[in-house]
């Protein structure tokens, strides 16, 4: 998307925040694992189907810019940005078996688009909680391109499904 993004900013330190922000850093449905997951995905397209190998590479470098925005937001708030979050009051690692790997063509874009799916609820579902208005516009910025993911990943589910 051809619309910059807000410099990372916090109004003041904040560990719930940036213990909220964990989440969608490095939890089950976050960029750490989006990244992931459309990496894995891209390889196992890149024989068949190039076109679609293409396209989970770029996303997956557009995850990366969010994983980006978000450790800096993290570590303004006053957490360590390891790959890791909040569970029952304790920091767990980021799993591996946290992606969907998937079996075909199909099944991984609809798991594609149901990961973008989460990542706009749980976007929505933080900003609801958060009052610090710069985060709240660094996270409706990265809404919009998890927005535009979700329509390319549904384009070419209708394409090849
Ligand atoms: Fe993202
Ligand atoms: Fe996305």
């Amino acid at each position: 998307m051809d619309i910059p993004y807000p410099e990372p900013r916090v109004t003041a330190p904040n560990r719930f925040y940036a213990e909220l922000l964990l989440d969608d850093y490095a939890g089950p449905t976050s960029e750490l694992t989006a990244v992931h997951q459309y990496i894995y995905h891209d390889f196992t397209f890149h024989e068949r189907y190039p076109e679609l190998a293409e396209l989970e590479e770029c996303i997956a470098i557009v995850e990366m810019k969010h994983l980006e925005l978000l450790a800096e937001t993290i570590l303004l708030l006053g957490v360590d940005p390891r790959f890791w979050y909040v569970r029952k009051n304790r920091y767990v690692y980021w799993d591996a078996s946290f992606p969907y790997y998937g079996t075909n063509v199909c099944d991984r874009l609809a798991a594609d688009i149901e990961a973008e799916e989460g990542a706009i609820k749980q976007y929505r579902a933080h900003q609801a909680m958060i009052k610090d208005p710069h985060i709240v516009a660094l996270l409706e910025r990265i809404i919009l391109d998890e927005q535009h993911h979700l329509a390319l990943f549904t384009e070419a589910y209708k394409k090849h499904c």
